[in-house]
C-alpha cells in the first residue's frame, strides 16, 4: 500500500479551522477507503493476513479502543453479529487491561485507533496476543506502532487528521469496519456474493449523502441557538443510534466544554428525565428506522416537560417536523447500520458551532491530546 500525503494535506487550506476542512473531508475519505474493495470473491482485503480456513473459523470477536474510537466499536458490533452471527466482546481498552478477557482458540482482536499510538489500547491488543490471540488494527496511520505490532492492518486512509476531535477518522472506521464484518460473513457462509454487493453498494452511497447533509450545515447553525444559555444537553437515541448520541455528546463535551450526555432513547424513564425542565436541550437520533415510532414516544415525553427538542430525522417525517423545536434533516439511508455515518455529522456540525458561539478553540480544546500515549 502506498499513500503519500503532500503538505497541503495538514494546513488549512481555505478553512476557518481543521475541525470544518476534516468535516468536509469525509466523503473522499470514504470514497479512497472503498476503492477497489470489491472483488469477484467479495471484499478483497489481503491485509488481514488470514487465510480464509481461518477467517471461517472465527468463533468469537474482541473489539477495543478509546474515545470515539470505542463509538466505532459499537457500531461495527451490531454488523459483525448480524451479517457474519459471531459473538462480539467490545471493550474500553483502559478496562480490559485489568480484566481476564475469555479467550478460545479462535479469537480475533480488533483494535480501532486512529493515531495507533494510544496507550491502552496498544496494552490491551499486546495483552490479547500474548493470550494467543490474532490482532488486527484499524487505524488511520501508516507505520503506527498498532500497525507494526498487529498480525494485519487496514488503514482507512482518511488522511492526516489534526483537529484534536475525531471526525473524519470516525466515518472512516465506520466504513471499514462494515468491510471487515463483510469479509467475515462471506468468509464463514452466512452471506453470498449478491449479497456482500448489495451492501457494498449502500456503502457507495454514503459519500454523496454525507455531502448533502454537509450542505445543510446552516441547520446547525440555527439549533446552535438553543444552547445559548444551557448548562448541560441530553442526547437520545434508538439501537445502532444510541451510538450516534454517545459519539454526538462526546463531540458537544469535547469542543463546547458544554456537559452532555447520552443514554439509549428507552433508558430516559430510569434517571436523565429527572434532569428535564423548560429549555434544557435533548438531541434525539430518530431516523426513518423499525425503532422511529419508540423513539417518538419518548421525544413526547421530553416535549410534555417543557424541554427543547432537536432532532435529527428523515427528509420528509412530518411527525417530527411538528413535534420538534428544530431538525437536522437527514436524506433517506439505504441500510438501518449505515444511518450513523451520516447523522453523525450533523451532530459533529452542531458541536462545532456551539462551540464557536461559546469562544472555544475547536480544534485544540484544553485539557485533550489528539493521541494519548500514557496509560
Ligand atoms: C484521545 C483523542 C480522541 C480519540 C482517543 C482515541 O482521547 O482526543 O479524539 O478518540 O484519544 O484515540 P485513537 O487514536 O486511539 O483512536
Amino acid at each position: 500500500l502506498d499513500i503519500d500525503w503532500d503538505a497541503s494535506a495538514a494546513t488549512l487550506g481555505g478553512y476557518p479551522d481543521f475541525m470544518a476542512k476534516e468535516i468536509n473531508e469525509q466523503p473522499e475519505a470514504i470514497e479512497r477507503l472503498l476503492h477497489d474493495r470489491l472483488g469477484e470473491h467479495g471484499i478483497e482485503m489481503d491485509e488481514l493476513n488470514m487465510t480464509a480456513e481461518e477467517l471461517a473459523s472465527v468463533d468469537r470477536i474482541y473489539l477495543v479502543a478509546c474515545g470515539t474510537s470505542y463509538h466505532v466499536c459499537l457500531i461495527a458490533r451490531a454488523m459483525i453479529e448480524d451479517w457474519a452471527k459471531i459473538p462480539v466482546f467490545c471493550e474500553y481498552a483502559s478496562e480490559l487491561n485489568y480484566k481476564e478477557p475469555l479467550v478460545t482458540d479462535h479469537t480475533l482482536c480488533v483494535i480501532v485507533t486512529q493515531s495507533g499510538e494510544t496507550a491502552d489500547t496498544l496494552t490491551a491488543a499486546r495483552r490479547m496476543k500474548g493470550l494467543g490471540c490474532k490482532v488486527f488494527a484499524v487505524t488511520n496511520v501508516l507505520g503506527s506502532t498498532a500497525a507494526r505490532e498487529s498480525d494485519g492492518t487496514l488503514y482507512v486512509q482518511a488522511g492526516p487528521e489534526i483537529c484534536v476531535c475525531s471526525t473524519k477518522a470516525y466515518t472512516a472506521q465506520m466504513v471499514a469496519c462494515s468491510l471487515l464484518a463483510l469479509r467475515l460473513a462471506l468468509a464463514n457462509g452466512q452471506m453470498d456474493q449478491t449479497e456482500v454487493e448489495r451492501h457494498f453498494r449502500n456503502l457507495q452511497a454514503m459519500p454523496a449523502l454525507i455531502r448533502e447533509v454537509i450542505s445543510r450545515r446552516w441547520q446547525d447553525q440555527e439549533a446552535s441557538r438553543l444552547f445559548r444559555s444551557a448548562h448541560s444537553a441530553l442526547f437520545l437515541g434508538r439501537g445502532v443510534n444510541s451510538t450516534t448520541a454517545y459519539e454526538g455528546a462526546l463531540k458537544l463535551k469535547e469542543v463546547s466544554y458544554l456537559h452532555a450526555e447520552a443514554y439509549p432513547a428507552g433508558e430516559m424513564k430510569h434517571g436523565p428525565i429527572a434532569l428535564l425542565e423548560p429549555g434544557f436541550p435533548v438531541v434525539a437520533i430518530v431516523p426513518a428506522d423499525h425503532v422511529h415510532d419508540k423513539t417518538v414516544s419518548n421525544i413526547q415525553e421530553v416535549i410534555a416537560r417543557g424541554a427543547t427538542c432537536i432532532a435529527v430525522a428523515t427528509d420528509g417525517d412530518e411527525k417530527i417536523a411538528k413535534l420538534c423545536d428544530n431538525v437536522l434533516w437527514i436524506p433517506p439511508v439505504p441500510e438501518e447500520y449505515l444511518v450513523p455515518i451520516v447523522a453523525i455529522v450533523h451532530l459533529q456540525m452542531l458541536a462545532r458551532y456551539v462551540a464557536i458561539a461559546r469562544g472555544c478553540d475547536v480544534d485544540k480544546p484544553r485539557n485533550l491530546a489528539k493521541s494519548v500515549t500514557v496509560e
